[in-house]
């Protein structure tokens, strides 16, 4: 077991890489310990959490809504939950990104600690502090920045994992490469899906390179300021396709990625959309989809990213190397239609 401690700006995080869900009552004694997981996590793990107190919420981000907020609090209030109470939230990131929320609020705050389950929460939504829910449609419209005492890493979870999960956190991986890690991008490059899948040291490795890519970026910019902008990259010509065309979220920001390559070819000469096109070919992410440009771009722009001079995009200048640039709306328009 590897037990890092990261200090954020904020707070100090514990990471319980190659950690076990069986030994959690170290990280979250018993007495105060209240598990919180989606329906789906539960059924499929159940043995895992019997003994312990369990709020069982709906699975999906549909349900990311005030309304559930409210049945966990009163479900914490039955449990005679109080401020020394630890909550855990087990699951992707609907649930770590509630639970985070409900722990900021609950009693003006009380302990939170992270057993993330996907692919996609554990290299990316269930570290940073960010949390919160939607608001109807509008995503991540209320929450708070706030960091949880612990995660802890079982990768034995993932053996139920769903293989679209796999390719939808896989996407953030490859993004995560192309914006920080040339030497990664090249080693994903040289395997596939099915290698990871199969070869858990290769993936567990994988997994802490990408938690330390994340939490570095994190470290650098906790409240969003600059460098944890470079997250959006593909993003947000994603967020837009994603939305229109009920697109999975790494199937829609893999798109996105590509033709964010593009136009990097033209404003900053970058060289490697083969690279990138191939990487996600190999994890079974689209690289290319038929939209309505004019309808997109009008999405695009309700996007907060823009300002009077144009669009706030992240590019790359080399693989490993992203940049972020003002780009006016119509030469957006023009560079996306080119490519498409
Ligand atoms: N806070 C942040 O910085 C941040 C960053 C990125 C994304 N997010 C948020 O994360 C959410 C997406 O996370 P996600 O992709 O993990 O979604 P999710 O939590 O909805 O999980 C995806 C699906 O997989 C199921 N599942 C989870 N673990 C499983 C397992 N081990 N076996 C079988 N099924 C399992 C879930 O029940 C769900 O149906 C979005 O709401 C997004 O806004 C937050
Ligand atoms: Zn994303």
């Amino acid at each position: 077991m590897k037990n890092l401690k990261i200090k954020f700006s904020s707070a100090s995080v514990s990471f319980i890489l190659d950690g076990k869900f069986a030994s959690i009552d170290k990280f979250a004694d018993k007495a105060n310990a209240i598990y919180i997981t989606d329906d789906h996590v539960y059924a499929l793990h159940e043995k895992k959490f019997k003994g312990k107190k369990t709020i069982v919420i709906p699975a999906g981000e549909e349900h990311k809504q005030q309304s559930t907020v409210d049945f966990i609090i009163e479900a914490l209030l039955n449990f005679g939950a109080t401020r020394s109470s630890i909550l855990v939230g087990v699951g992707g990131g609907v649930v770590t990104d509630m639970v985070g929320y409900v722990g900021g609020i609950y009693m003006r705050g009380v302990a939170v600690g992270f057993v993330p389950t996907t692919i996609l929460a554990m290299v990316d939504a269930s570290i940073g502090g960010k949390n919160g829910i939607d608001v109807g449609v509008y995503k991540n419209m209320v929450g708070l920045i706030r960091q949880p005492s612990f995660l802890l890493y079982d990768v034995e979870f993932l053996t139920t994992l769903p293989q679209h999960q796999w390719e939808n956190g896989f996407a953030e991986i490859i993004k995560h490469a192309a914006i920080k890690d040339a030497k990664m991008m090249a080693e994903l490059n040289a395997h596939d899906l099915a290698y990871y899948q199969k070869n858990t040291k290769a993936l567990k490795a994988l997994i802490e390179k990408n938690v330390q890519i994340k939490v570095k970026v994190v470290q650098k910019d906790e409240f969003e300021k600059g460098d944890r902008k470079l997250l959006n990259f593909g993003h947000t010509l994603g967020h837009a396709i994603e939305n229109e065309h009920a697109l999975l979220h790494g199937h829609a920001i893999s798109i996105g990625m590509v033709y964010a390559a593009k136009i990097s070819q033209v404003l900053q000469g970058f060289k490697d959309t083969g690279l990138l096109v191939d990487t996600l070919k190999k994890y079974g992410l689209p690289t290319t989809m038929h939209f309505d440009i004019e309808h997109t771009m009008e999405v695009m722009q309700k996007d907060k990213k823009k300002s009077a001079a144009g669009m706030q995009y992240v590019l790359l200048n080399k693989i490993g190397k992203a940049v972020y640039e003002t780009v006016p709306m119509k030469s957006l328009q023009k560079l996306i239609k080119l490519y498409s």
